[in-house]
C-alpha cells in the first residue's frame, strides 16, 4: 500500500467546483486501487486574502512544502481588482512558484479528436496536434529587479520591470525541455527575442551550448518569439517541444491552448528539482463569470491531477487510464457547455465528473 499526501488549493472562481470532481476521483482511487491519497485543503488567492489578509499564508506554504504534490484550481476575480498588487490573488500563485522554485512549467497543447471542430483553425491544421510548451516560471520579467512605479515629480510617472536571466536559469529549464523532447518527437524549438534583447541573446547562446554538450541527438531550432506566435497559427504541427522564458511562455501557451479549441481541457505541471514538491494546475483561469453555476469544465483540473499521478506519484498506468477514460467520455458525446456540439449531451460540472467515474468503473 503506497500513500501520498496531496495538498489541494482550490482557490477562487470555478476552482472549487472543478476540484469537487477531482475529489470524487481521489475517493474512487482510495476505494478501488492499492494506492491511498490523503488530500487536505488549503487556501490560496482571493479566498486566502479574505480569510488571512494575504493570498498565501506562511502556514499554507509550509503545508505545500511538506506535501508530495500540490493541486491548484484557479485564482483571481473582479472582487479583488482593487487590492494592492502584492496582495492580489495572482501574487499568491507567484509566491508559491517562486518559494518552491518551480522553474519548469509544462503546458501540453493537445487536440482531442472528439473536439477537433471546437478549434477556430481548420481541422486539417490542428488534427493530431501535440505540442509541449516548457515555460520558464521563476525568472525573467515576472520577478526581475528593479521593478515598480516611480513618481517623476513633474506630473509624470515611470513604470519599470526588468527582464533578467542567468546561464544557470536558462540551462536548467532547457535541460528539462531536451529531456522531455527525447521521450516525444525529439525536437526543441527555443524562443526568445535575441534580435532586440540581450537576455534573449544569452538565452540563445546558452541553449545552443547546452545542446552541443549534452543533447546533440535532439533537433534544436531557434525562433524569435513573435515568429513563433505566427507559426503556431500557420503550421502548428511543425512544433514538438517549445522552450521559452516566463513572459513569452505565458503568451504562447495561451495561444497554443486556444489552438486546441478547448482551454477548459488543458492541464499543466510546474516542476522544480527532484526534491521539491511539484504543483499541478489547469491552464484556464478562475472564470468568475460562470463560477457557481455548474457550467465549468472540470477536465483540465482532472487532467492536471493525472499529470500529478504520473510525475509526482509515479503512477503512470493510473494516469493513462484516467486520460483514456476522459477521451472515452468525450467520444461518447458527453460535453460541458464550453465544448458543447450538435448531437452531444450537455452535462454540468458534476455530471462530467460522474461520467468519468462511470467510465472508470467499466
Ligand atoms: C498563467 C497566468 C498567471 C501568469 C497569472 C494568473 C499570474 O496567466 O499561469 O499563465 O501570468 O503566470
Ligand atoms: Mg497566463
Amino acid at each position: 500500500m503506497t500513500t501520498y499526501t496531496l495538498q489541494i488549493l482550490a482557490g477562487d472562481g470555478i476552482g472549487p467546483e472543478a476540484m469537487t470532481e477531482v475529489k470524487k476521483l481521489v475517493a474512487w482511487i482510495n476505494d478501488k486501487t492499492d494506492i491511498t491519497i490523503n488530500s487536505r485543503d488549503g487556501l490560496v488567492g482571493g479566498c486566502s486574502y479574505d480569510a488571512y489578509g494575504e493570498p498565501l499564508s506562511d502556514e499554507t506554504l509550509a503545508e505545500c512544502r511538506d506535501a508530495d504534490a500540490i493541486l491548484l484550481g484557479a485564482v483571481g476575480g473582479p472582487k479583488w481588482n482593487n487590492v494592492e498588487y502584492t496582495k492580489r490573488p495572482e501574487a499568491g500563485l507567484l509566491r508559491l512558484r517562486k518559494e518552491l522554485d518551480l522553474f519548469a512549467n509544462l503546458r501540453p497543447a493537445l487536440v482531442f479528436d472528439a473536439l477537433i471542430d471546437a478549434s477556430t483553425l481548420k481541422p486539417e491544421i490542428v488534427r493530431g496536434l501535440d505540442i509541449l510548451i516548457v515555460r520558464e516560471l521563476t525568472g525573467g520579467v515576472y520577478f526581475g529587479e528593479p521593478r515598480g512605479i516611480e513618481d517623476l515629480g513633474n506630473g509624470q510617472r515611470r513604470g519599470i520591470n526588468t527582464q533578467v536571466y542567468t546561464t544557470a536559469e536558462i540551462e536548467r529549464v532547457a535541460r528539462v525541455a531536451f529531456d522531455l523532447a527525447r521521450k516525444r518527437g525529439n525536437k526543441v524549438t527555443s524562443c526568445e527575442k535575441a534580435n532586440v534583447m540581450e537576455s534573449g541573446k544569452l538565452w540563445r547562446e546558452d541553449v545552443s551550448a547546452l545542446h552541443g554538450k549534452e543533447f546533440y541527438d535532439v533537433e534544436l531550432e531557434h525562433m524569435y518569439a513573435d515568429n513563433c506566435a505566427m507559426q503556431l497559427l500557420r503550421n502548428p504541427s511543425q512544433f514538438d517541444v517549445i522552450v521559452t522564458d516566463n513572459l513569452f511562455g505565458d503568451i504562447l501557451s495561451d495561444e497554443a491552448a486556444m489552438l486546441t479549441g478547448s482551454l477548459g481541457m488543458l492541464p499543466s505541471a510546474s516542476l522544480g528539482d527532484q526534491n521539491t514538491t511539484a504543483l499541478y494546475e489547469p491552464v484556464h483561469g478562475s472564470a468568475p463569470d460562470i463560477a457557481g453555476q455548474g457550467k465549468a469544465n472540470p477536465l483540465a483540473t482532472i487532467l492536471s491531477f493525472a499529470m500529478c499521478l504520473r510525475y509526482s506519484f509515479n503512477q503512470g498506468t493510473l494516469a493513462d487510464k484516467i486520460e483514456t477514460c476522459v477521451q472515452n467520455v468525450l467520444n461518447n458525446g458527453i460535453r460541458t457547455p464550453d465544448i458543447m456540439a450538435d448531437g452531444c449531451t450537455e452535462v454540468s460540472t458534476s455530471g462530467m465528473g460522474d461520467a468519468l467515474i462511470a467510465e472508470l468503473e467499466k
